[in-house]
């Protein structure tokens, strides 16, 4: 069985290789990178063949990569470090918060996902009709539903925050994810965790909440100050919205960038790759990357050091895995995904693709009962939906002006005026935004 992984040339994915080949069954036996810079593939190519023995083949033509394949992992990213980079820039510049996927930033960075990743659903629907397509691309939840209006349900959205979240509470609650039924639940990057029940259906979360020592022993619990007014643990990207001047000022006075930091980290990183020893080049710069992930946030609210276990099974490459094992192999396992809604949050409509646990088997991942979300959530989750969709109405239309209603209507933008600026600004340094006029 074929696996094509789109955005093979990267950083990450030698993270899938691994699980591929930790994997006791070898669901997958031939692995296709496709990636638009060859040189990125090659690298990538040297720190795999470094791993093990599974068949890779490398590809700059996506309809060669497609075809044939059973499953896709689409991990690509427009406009590459270059365009985070601006994404994060310009945001600063204009005052607002200078963020991969929250606010103005991943408004920008929807806009240039969004097309790319329809040509992508596009040829997927002709070439691999019956492949399932699994979505990393960031924005996920977005890229997802935009994907969705052409593929279905074959594609999944996946992040790998929700399942970390969710490892960290049930430590700290010291239960196992098979004794307890959770209600987690809203947008990817924008989601609560507000129950575990027991096997009796009692919820374990307010005790929990209730216990400052034990709030210490987990990230969110050392992040967030308000867990016990929300009744619920959010997911790390909230921390944005409910400190948005601490961490707009924390990301503004950092040396560089997160975009910056690792846009030199790479560099130098496949450049190594190509004249050290490839996998001790790209260990080393992965556990960099690893330790300084939201390092803003935890600086700025005392959270610490990053926990780092390589043993536990968050990481996007984990829950993918799960996810391709359980369709694969038809062996039904409960994650928390990206699908449509269909009833599941009553806020939203059916076709709105959110973030929630789902039964996942031959069939597909289907959406499992939450209980409703907590009142505080909803109206910044109808918020950002209402973005999204006038993101997508913009790359539909090519329309400037529906990507200004885009970006006023975030929560963390709400200015026309600066929203327009923010617009004519990415429009003038993103050649890929050229298509809004
Ligand atoms: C998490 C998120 C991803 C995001 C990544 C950024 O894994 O779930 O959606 O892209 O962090 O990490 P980075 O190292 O690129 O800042
Ligand atoms: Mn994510």
């Amino acid at each position: 069985m074929r696996l094509t992984i789109l955005g093979g040339g990267g950083f990450r994915v030698p993270l899938v290789y691994k699980a591929l080949l930790a994997d006791p069954e070898w669901t997958i036996t031939e692995v296709v990178l496709y990636d638009v810079d060859a040189a990125r593939l090659d690298a990538i190519g040297r720190v795999l063949a470094a791993l093990g023995s599974l068949p890779v083949r490398t590809t700059t033509d996506l309809d060669e990569a497609l075809t044939g394949a059973a499953f896709v992992f689409s991990a690509i990213r427009v406009g590459g470090l270059r365009g985070r980079v601006v994404d994060e820039r310009v945001a600063l510049a204009a005052g607002v918060l200078g963020q991969e996927t929250v606010g103005a930033g991943g408004i920008a960075y929807g806009l240039r996902s969004v097309p790319e990743s329809l040509r992508i659903a596009a040829r997927a629907a002709e070439l691999a009709p019956d492949a399932w397509l699994i979505n990393f691309t960031n924005p996920a939840g977005l890229v997802t539903e935009a994907m969705a209006g052409v593929l279905g349900d074959r594609v999944i959205g996946i992040c790998d925050s929700p399942t970390g979240l969710v490892d960290r509470v049930l430590r700290a609650l010291s239960v196992e994810a098979g004794d307890v039924r959770i209600d987690y639940a809203g947008l990817n990057h924008l989601g609560w965790l507000y129950g575990v029940h027991d096997a009796t259906g009692r919820d374990l979360l307010p005790g929990l909440l209730a216990d400052d020592e034990r709030l210490r022993t987990f990230e969110e619990g050392r992040i967030f100050g308000n867990l016990r007014e929300l009744g619920a643990v959010p997911n790390e990207y909230l921390h944005y919205y409910y400190d948005p001047a601490g961490t707009l000022d924390a990301v503004r006075s950092a040396p560089r960038t997160r975009g910056a930091f690792l846009r030199e980290q790479q560099d130098r990183t496949y450049h190594e790759i190509a004249s050290r020893d490839p996998l001790q080049a790209w260990t080393d710069a992965w556990r960099e990357r690893e330790a300084t992930y939201m390092a803003e946030n935890r600086d700025l609210t005392g959270a610490g050091e990053r926990e780092q276990d390589e043993s536990r099974p968050a990481g996007y490459e984990g829950v993918a895995l799960a996810v391709m094992r359980a369709v694969a192999r038809d062996e039904p396992a409960s994650l928390i995904l990206n699908v449509a809604n269909r009833g599941t949050l009553e806020i939203l409509d059916d076709a709105a693709v959110v973030e929630v646990p789902c039964a996942v088997d031959a069939r597909g991942a289907k959406p499992r009962p939450v209980a409703a979300l907590p009142g505080h959530a909803v109206d910044l989750v109808r918020a950002v939906k209402a973005t999204d969709r006038l993101i997508l109405e913009a790359v539909a239309t090519g329309s400037r002006d529906t990507a200004v209603r885009a970006m006023a209507t975030h929560p963390l933008v709400g200015d026309p005026a600066l929203a327009a600026r923010l617009i004519d600004a990415y429009r003038a340094e993103l050649p890929e935004l050229a298509y809004l006029s």
